[in-house]
């Protein structure tokens, strides 16, 4: 009612649990550097060696680790294959879900059919937080799986499920139990476009590792990243492919964006090597450039960034002499991945000269960054990209170890 006053449960998780976070850490004296001694961390195997790979060599005794997606992209998959990779012998795996109920998750794990008995491994429909920390340190579970995060609430907090303070008491809650007993635990947060508030991001400082789940749901390939990790590296990617029975670690990634029939005999296309993380992955780059019917030409780029389009274009008619101005030019990266990398520069500039002066690139794999003066950069881990063309049979190719200016390149290639 207008004008009337309530009385509300005063809102403390904000502040009370960040400050307890700390205690367990903290003691009166400072330490001498050398006087610190260094443990080297336990770590668990998952079963997926793609996995423990992001992880930085599997995952840590006692860390929290949030895995980040979009709904349905396959996080309860990987994480119920997890657990029932994890579960066998005496270990136990806890897995909490406030998604679906046991007999739901039961479905699922008949569907990834595993052969294994799995008897240790724990299942628990609920979304009580609290009841879930008294559930966990009588369980004596190796691992704990929380399945998600932004479906948890506590009576101590004020708010919906999701909301910033009901996930970030669960969060504080789960993360603490899991420091003190060092049992890991992987948190589940969705994506969504209000989740981005209230799910992943207002978590990310609070756990040690941040995993992000990634594909388009009309393909079959997941891309594992890491954001953040205080055990391992940060950009590591794993390559997975999402299957009837279940998520799987493919074997030869690096192909994965590669057209299976050879497009590079064709006009506009090239390759290029584009580094996601430590690793390479071989790409197809396809140009398609025609007179324009209109006054302002079309540029259309999918795949990246158009004002990096626009600039390569700027580039290729000015250093160049290539008269693009009243040409379309559409340009696409084969596989459906975005790039960020500028190494897919010159690629991006040769797949145009070959649709526009119509010759053909077959085979040719193209590293290096455009500068704005035409001259090609050297870029990141060069020799390990090369090292990869080579791999997969592709011998010839342009980088700045042979070249100095695109300028000189699009010469070599009219000769
Ligand atoms: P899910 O793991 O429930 O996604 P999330 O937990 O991230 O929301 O995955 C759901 C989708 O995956 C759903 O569209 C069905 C599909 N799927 C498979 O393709 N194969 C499988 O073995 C399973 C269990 C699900
Ligand atoms: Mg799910």
């Amino acid at each position: 009612m207008w004008n009337t006053l309530k009385e509300i449960k005063v809102f403390q998780s904000l502040s009370t649990p960040v400050r307890q976070a700390s205690s367990s850490f903290q003691s009166s004296a400072p330490k001498r550097l050398d006087q610190i001694k260094f443990e080297k961390k336990q770590r668990l195997f998952t079963g997926f060696s793609e996995l423990d790979s992001v992880l930085g060599g599997g995952i840590v005794k006692g860390s929290a680790v949030l895995l980040a997606g979009d709904p349905g992209i396959g996080k309860s998959t990987l994480l119920l294959q997890i657990a029932l990779k994890m579960s066998v012998g005496k270990s136990v795996v806890l897995y909490i879900s406030g998604e679906e109920s046991e007999e739901q998750i039961k479905l699922r794990a008949d569907r990834i059919k595993t052969s294994r008995n799995n008897s240790n491994l724990l299942l628990s429909s609920n979304t009580n937080t609290d009841l879930i920390c008294e559930i966990i340190p009588k369980a004596k579970p190796m691992l704990v799986i929380v399945d998600s995060i932004q479906t948890m609430e506590s009576e101590n907090v004020s708010g919906l499920s999701g909301s910033v303070g009901q996930v970030r008491y669960a969060a504080f809650q789960f993360i603490k139990l899991a420091k003190t007993l060092g049992i890991p635990i992987v948190m589940v947060g969705h994506v969504t476009k209000e989740g981005m508030v209230a799910g992943p991001m207002v978590l990310s400082h609070m756990v040690d590792t941040l995993l992000f789940l990634e594909g388009e749901k009309f393909t079959r390939t997941r891309i594992l990243r890491s954001l953040k990790n205080r055990f391992g590296p940060v950009d590591e990617v794993g390559i997975f492919a999402m299957e009837d029975e279940g998520i799987k670690e493919l074997q030869n990634p690096e192909q994965l964006f590669l057209s299976k029939n050879d497009n590079s005999a064709m006009n506009g296309s090239i390759l290029a090597v584009t580094m996601e993380g430590t690793r390479p992955f071989l790409i197809e780059i396809q140009a398609l450039v025609i007179p324009s019917k209109i006054p302002i030409p079309r540029r259309v780029a999918s795949g990246i960034d158009y004002k990096r389009l626009e600039l390569l274009l700027a580039v290729l008619q000015k250093h160049c002499n290539i008269p693009l101005g009243g040409m379309d030019v559409f340009v696409n990266i084969a596989g459906g991945i975005k790039l960020s990398d500028p190494g897919a520069d010159l690629s991006i500039c040769l797949a145009i000269v070959s649709s526009f002066k119509n010759i053909s690139l077959w085979r040719k794999v193209g590293i290096g960054e455009v500068g704005l003066l035409g001259e090609l950069r050297k870029v990141n881990a060069l020799e390990k990209r090369t090292r990869q063309a080579r791999k997969l049979g592709f011998r010839d190719i342009i980088s700045s170890e042979k070249f100095q200016t695109l300028k000189d390149v699009v010469n070599s290639l009219s000769k």
